[in-house]
């Protein structure tokens, strides 16, 4: 398959069709071959030029909307455009919805083949379309051309850094935190880890915090440890955002020596104040390790947390087993209205977290486990009326999916961020009419992009 930068100088006129799960739009040349454009919406007439021409698709490049759709609207973000965070904030925001929920049903007709038998629900909006995200996470660099320091985020399908000053999708507070630790960066000698030259240090800048609690964290990714006189002029710039920010809790140090695009590594330090943040979720409180799991829409995560655990709890009173349990949150919804619940989580700070959260909330109907699903035994864990699944992008591991088959609860509630993974796992755990896919709940965490997390709810089969 070869790729040609540029392949066609000519204009084409394409009608688009629909979105991919990326958000980009999908439509076919005069020959029938599928072509990728970005920056477009359904029903747009527009003139695009190809830009790689592979076997079986191609991708352009817009240069003209001959024909807007009448929810296209001008993005309020200035880097937008360049910048791959976002993929659709040229669409107002019900129109948003309404592609997600294209691209959910798209998802489970094509990779799962099956209908829900009661249908899908529509997406449930966020209550903020933006100032929401609790999270940012900014890869670091140099410029090639002036060599001054880039703190932003990767372009699209791109390693290139856009830098920004601001990012209108978090949180307000966290783009002035940001603006002080440009400034402070650039003044304590922290230089970016460069991965070719193997030089340098910084990687990552982390911004997180509880929306609810105002509280702040600060982690820097580092490759290794920094020389002393590094490690006090960052703890200065703790000190010195401190007392302009005092809802600063802490500044820590991930140390990340791997090569890839994982952000954290294993090992957190603090370096000032605490490694870790509390957040609270409806009237609970829970505390998060720098390196864990939280959902980046915290007001948005409430409701997910409470139609999940209406879904496994019906009447009240079940016993749940939870798979991909972070540090607790939802198993905290779980409790309130199950008779016990088994949660199990891989990552060693969240599990220290996941066990403190259920006690600091006041539950004691809950075990937490440490340990990957993979490696669950299952055999050993008795009947359970509900299992609540909620795992990475990736989805469950095939083994963990016959496990569940096995265990035959009467209900499977499987959480997810990717309509992917979701909708083959779902068809997975339908095979044989082990289970029966009975409705999807979309809920919008992540608005001005392509993404929405789904809920899909599955009966026993026989039942
Ligand atoms: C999407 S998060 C969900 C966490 C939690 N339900 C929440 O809403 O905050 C997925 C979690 O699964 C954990 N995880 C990833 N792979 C795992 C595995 N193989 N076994 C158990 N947990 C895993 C991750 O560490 C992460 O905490």
């Amino acid at each position: 398959m070869k790729t040609k930068a540029s392949v066609s100088p000519e204009l084409i006129r394409l009608n688009i069709e629909k979105l991919d799960s990326q958000g980009d739009g999908i439509s076919r040349d005069a020959t029938g071959k599928i072509i990728f454009v970005p920056g477009v919406l359904p029903g747009e007439t527009v003139l695009v030029r190809k830009t790689t021409e592979k076997k079986d698709f191609s991708t352009a490049r817009l240069v003209e909307i001959e024909k807007p759709h009448p929810e296209r609207v001008k993005p309020f973000c200035p880097w937008y455009e360049r910048c791959g965070g976002c993929q659709i904030q040229h669409a107002s925001y019900p129109f948003q919805l309404k592609m997600k929920s294209q691209v959910l049903e798209d998802a489970f007709s094509r990779i799962g083949r099956m209908l829900p038998l009661e249908g899908f629900a529509p997406v449930e909006a966020s209550p903020l379309e933006s100032g929401y995200r609790n999270k940012i996470s900014l890869p670091v660099s140099r410029s090639e051309n002036s060599g001054a320091l880039e703190i932003g985020y990767f372009q699209k399908r791109s390693h290139r850094i856009v830098t920004i000053d601001r990012c209108p999708v978090a949180v307000p507070v966290l783009n002035e935190i940001l603006k002080e630790i440009r400034a402070g960066i650039a003044q304590a000698g922290l230089l970016p880890y460069e991965e070719r030259a193997k030089q340098g240090l910084l990687r990552h800048v982390v911004l997180r915090g509880g929306q609810e609690t105002g509280e702040i964290l600060i982690i820097l990714v580092v490759h290794h440890s920094p020389d002393p006189s590094i490690t006090k002029n960052i703890i200065s710039m703790a000190r010195r955002i401190r007392k302009r920010y005092p809802q600063l809790v802490g500044l820590a140090l991930n140390f990340n020596p791997s090569a890839g695009n994982v952000i954290f590594g294993p090992v957190t330090k603090s370096l000032s104040g605490r490694a870790f943040f509390y957040e609270r979720l409806s009237d609970m409180t829970f505390k998060f390790d720098a390196t864990s799991f939280a959902q980046v829409n915290t007001r948005q995560a409430v409701r997910l947390y409470q139609a999940v655990a209406n879904e496994a709890c019906p009447s009240g009173g079940e016993n749940v087993l939870e798979l991909y349990a972070g540090v607790g949150t939802l198993t905290c919804f779980l409790a309130a209205r199950s008779s016990r619940v088994l949660a199990l989580e891989e990552w060693g700070p969240s599990v220290d977290c996941l066990k403190e959260n259920v006690s600091r909330n006041g539950f004691s109907n809950v075990r937490a486990l440490g340990g990957s699903a993979e490696k669950l035994d299952f055999s050993a864990i008795g009947p359970m009326d509900s299992v609540v699944v909620d795992p990475p992008r990736s989805g469950c591991h095939p083994d963990v999916l016959d496990h569940i088959a096995q265990l035959s609860p009467r209900r499977v509630i499987y959480v997810s961020c990717n309509p992917s993974t979701l909708a083959r796992d779902v068809g997975l755990l339908c095979r044989e009419e082990h289970f029966h896919l009975h409705k999807v709940l979309p809920f919008d965490l992540f608005p001005q992009t392509c993404h929405v997390e789904s809920i899909a709810i599955l009966d026993r089969g026989s039942s």
